[in-house]
């Protein structure tokens, strides 16, 4: 492991404290605030093993996650706490095995490059870190973006295609919003799109936007689950909704994703 840093920091306005080698990661500023975990901008001094596993960037997001009951003390306690303390560890543990499952899954799907790969993480005393490369923009903030149709039917698309296609690897995701959708591009890119007429298609084109999955607490394999096949499309649609209460000009697509979804009426993977 190539650092220590515990979070939350007390102050993290620089280096994290303690550890054998606290100068590895620092975080900077929050950039998500979700319902399990916090995710800060996170940059690394780096080093060269580190520079091996991941050459294509240099910003990184550090996502912390809190292990519930974290109130629990190592070596605490009178004789009539030990119950109570074996009790909370084994939530503790319980809670530990749920964070290495959501890293698990990530790094499986990131093979199947429908994630980014996890480059490094670790238990601190209150919780579980990842640290993953920074993505650019969620897909909600992309909706926002543009306003044609066409290109909005474009990204859904995408976003469809990518929950088939976890599909067809026995994957679900779980929580499959917009913002658990983020996109990436590269700056020269960007710089081409920026410079470009303002043509949405043809600017949509230049980005080049390559997609991810984020945020797989909640995610599984569909044999072992009863999660329904057309769950990850309803997250779909409840991120769309979402953005209906503010923009009404998504309510066509709302329709025709409604009529979509409901063509999946049985799990593509029934119990025996
Ligand atoms: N790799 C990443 N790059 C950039 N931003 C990220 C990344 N991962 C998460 N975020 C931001 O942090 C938010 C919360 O992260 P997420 O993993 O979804 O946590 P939660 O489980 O709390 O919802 C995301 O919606 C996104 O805005
Ligand atoms: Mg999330």
């Amino acid at each position: 492991m190539e650092n220590i840093i515990c979070v939350p920091l007390e102050k993290y306005e620089g280096i994290g404290t303690g550890g054998e080698n606290e100068h590895t990661w620092k975080i900077t500023s929050v950039i998500g605030e979700g319902v399990s975990g916090t995710v800060w901008q996170a940059c690394s001094t780096i080093t060269p093993s580190l520079q091996a596993r991941d050459t294509t960037s240099s910003k990184y997001v550090l996502k912390y996650i809190p292990l519930e009951h974290a109130s629990w003390r190592p070596g605490g306690g009178s004789k009539d706490t030990d119950g109570v303390n074996r009790r909370l560890e084994r939530k503790r543990e319980k809670s530990k095995a749920v964070i290495k499952k959501e890293i698990g899954i990530q790094q499986a799907i990131a093979k199947f490059d429908m994630a980014v790969p996890i480059i490094d993480s670790w238990f601190c005393e209150t919780g579980g870190v990842i640290i993953m490369r920074s993505l650019k923009q969620t897909v909600e903030s992309l909706l926002k973006e543009y306003k044609s149709d066409y290109v909005r039917h474009l990204i859904i698309g995408v976003c469809l295609g990518m929950v088939a296609k976890l599909q067809r690897f026995k994957y679900y995701h779980g929580d499959a919003h917009l913002s658990n959708i983020m996109v990436d591009y590269s700056d020269e890119d960007e710089k081409l799109a920026l410079e470009a007429e303002t043509d949405e298609k043809k600017r949509y084109s230049l980005y080049k936007y390559k997609y991810y999955f984020i945020d797989f607490g909640r995610s599984g394999n569909f044999p072992e689950s009863d999660a329904e096949i057309k769950g990850d499309y309803v997250g779909i649609l409840s991120g769309l909704t979402k953005l209906a209460h503010n923009d009404d000009s998504f309510l066509p697509m709302i329709v025709f994703l409604r009529t979509y979804i409901s063509s999946f009426t049985n799990p593509i993977f029934p119990k025996e």
